[in-house]
């Protein structure tokens, strides 16, 4: 990725929605997604727990967070919530958390913490452990453009049937409207009610992420869906 103001726009092979979505989200809503847990997800998920039970606050993911920014900045937003940034990056967390590969992955600075796990695994944890959230963001995710890398987008990834069931008010944001025009059909085939995708207007000062500042300041388009996954 380049500077601030330097970034391309998302390249594909892809025209419009991948010819495969809807075979690939039914398959996974039936189930069926076996992959272990890694371990160092599992301690993560188990550090998380410990630290935020018992507690009467209600529960925001921010997933692929990043460096974190949006989480701390949600965090100031919501302050009966605890803001739960997740990335898999200690490098990228480690701008803003004490956390590095050799150390704790959690990192907390009031009701904002900063993990370092993957979500594919933490979602699934959390969903077995009973979790509801109010929100969840997904910010930003890789694009992954290459036609062939739709199992990757969260979507078409088999853990869509976990994510769908950690329930809460979802927000995506992108700048690649295929990106979310597949997420809105699968929302749909899920039995979901997702907004109409939106423009949306920021500016490099209220940008929530550095990537939607990188994108705004390359002069890129940026777009928000929304979409309550209960019920
Ligand atoms: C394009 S960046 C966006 C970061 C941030 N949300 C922003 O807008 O600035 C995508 C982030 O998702 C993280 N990521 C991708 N796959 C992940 C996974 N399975 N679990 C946790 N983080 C993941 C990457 O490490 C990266 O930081």
């Amino acid at each position: 990725m380049g500077k601030v103001g330097n970034s391309r726009s998302v390249q594909s092979n892809q025209a419009g929605i991948h010819p495969d979505l809807d075979a690939c989200v039914r398959k996974h809503l039936k189930g069926g997604f076996r992959r272990p847990i890694a371990e160092h997800t599992a301690r993560a998920f188990d550090e998380l727990v410990q630290r935020i039970a018992p507690s009467s606050y209600g529960l925001i993911l921010d997933s692929g967070c990043g460096v974190g920014e949006s989480t701390l900045a949600l965090a100031q937003q919501y302050p009966n919530h605890w803001v739960i940034g997740v990335d898999q990056s200690a490098k990228r967390l480690a701008k803003n958390a004490e956390i590095s590969e050799a150390n704790s992955p959690l990192w907390q600075n009031e009701n904002a913490l900063l993990l370092r796990a993957d979500c594919v695994d933490l979602w699934r944890l959390a969903r077995r452990a009973g979790w509801q959230l109010d929100k969840h963001f997904l910010l930003y995710p890789n694009p992954w453009p290459k036609k062939r890398h739709l199992h990757r987008r969260w979507h078409g990834h088999p853990v869509f049937a976990d994510f769908l069931a950690l329930g809460g008010d979802m927000e995506l944001r992108s700048n690649w409207p295929t990106y979310l025009q597949e997420m809105q059909r699968a929302l749909e085939l899920a039995g979901r009610t997702p907004s109409a995708m939106e423009p949306m207007s920021v500016s490099e000062d209220t940008a929530l992420t550095p990537f939607e500042r990188k994108y705004h300041c390359s002069g890129q388009a940026l777009y928000r869906l929304c979409c309550t996954l209960d019920g």
